[in-house]
């Protein structure tokens, strides 16, 4: 694809997002992403949890958690996967995504939001300049649910801690919660995503803002603006 080619694709993802004009805001000129806390991260290697100053317990690192799933058979849905999907990106990343679940390409590739989905995440988090790998992404349950049907209660119960292990570990700023399952498992509600949009949560010292679900705008286009109006939102809290 030529240089013109791959600018008339951008522009028009923006103006499907419904972008109608441009910034003058100056803060728009700067990237969002922030430097890495290098110093703040958590330790690497097998060490146990140490205690900092404070007395808490340090959370495990990424690897420390993707090894104490190992080959998980702790629900059913161990039975059906190809491949456990666990989470990708930058772990010191001050943005992270919470998808649903697997499905079939991200089952296939062991990477969350591969498919047709995972593209138009791809462009929604380029819509501020950032990248899939400034970025973290994870699901909340690791193992693709057959025929991709809703995830049921126990394999929530199941794998939702290690969700919560991988927030502690990563300690974003914004954590972008995908869709009414995403937002159910984080905050706790069965609110609709249309009375919950709009308003930012505090949630484990990050501020969580809830938004739509790529797969759900791939029916419902006309509700990209919204996930545009959340993505500035993202934006301002990344660069406060
Ligand atoms: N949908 C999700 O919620 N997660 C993925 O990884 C892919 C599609």
């Amino acid at each position: 694809m030529t240089r013109r080619e791959q600018l008339a694709e951008h522009l028009g993802f923006f103006e499907e997002l419904g972008v109608d004009g441009v910034s003058r805001d100056p803060s728009w000129r700067r990237r969002a992403v922030v430097t890495p806390r290098a110093a703040e991260s958590a330790p690497v290697g097998d060490a146990p949890p140490s205690t900092g100053g404070g007395g808490e317990p340090n959370p495990d690192t990424l690897e420390q958690i993707r090894g104490d799933l190992g080959e998980c058979t702790r629900c059913k849905l161990h039975t059906g996967r190809r491949t456990l999907v666990f989470g990708v990106g930058n772990p010191d990343a001050d943005l992270l995504f919470v998808g649903e679940a697997p499905g079939r390409d991200e089952d296939r590739e062991g990477v969350p939001f591969v498919g047709r989905a995972g593209q138009l995440l791809t462009k929604i988090i380029a819509s501020i300049g950032l990248t899939r790998d400034e970025v973290y992404i994870a699901n909340v349950i690791k193992c693709r649910p057959p025929n991709n049907r809703n995830p049921e209660l126990d394999e929530v119960q199941s794998c939702e801690p290690f969700l919560f292990r991988q927030l502690d570990a990563v300690r974003p700023k914004v954590v972008m919660a995908l869709g009414a399952f995403a937002i159910r498992a984080l905050l706790g509600t069965d609110q609709a995503i249309s009375r919950l949009r709009g308003t930012v949560y505090d949630y484990r010292g990050a501020k969580l803002v809830p938004t739509f679900h790529p797969a759900f705008l791939l029916r419902s286009p006309e509700r990209k603006r919204d996930v545009w109006e959340d993505m500035k939102t993202v934006r301002a809290l990344l660069v406060e």
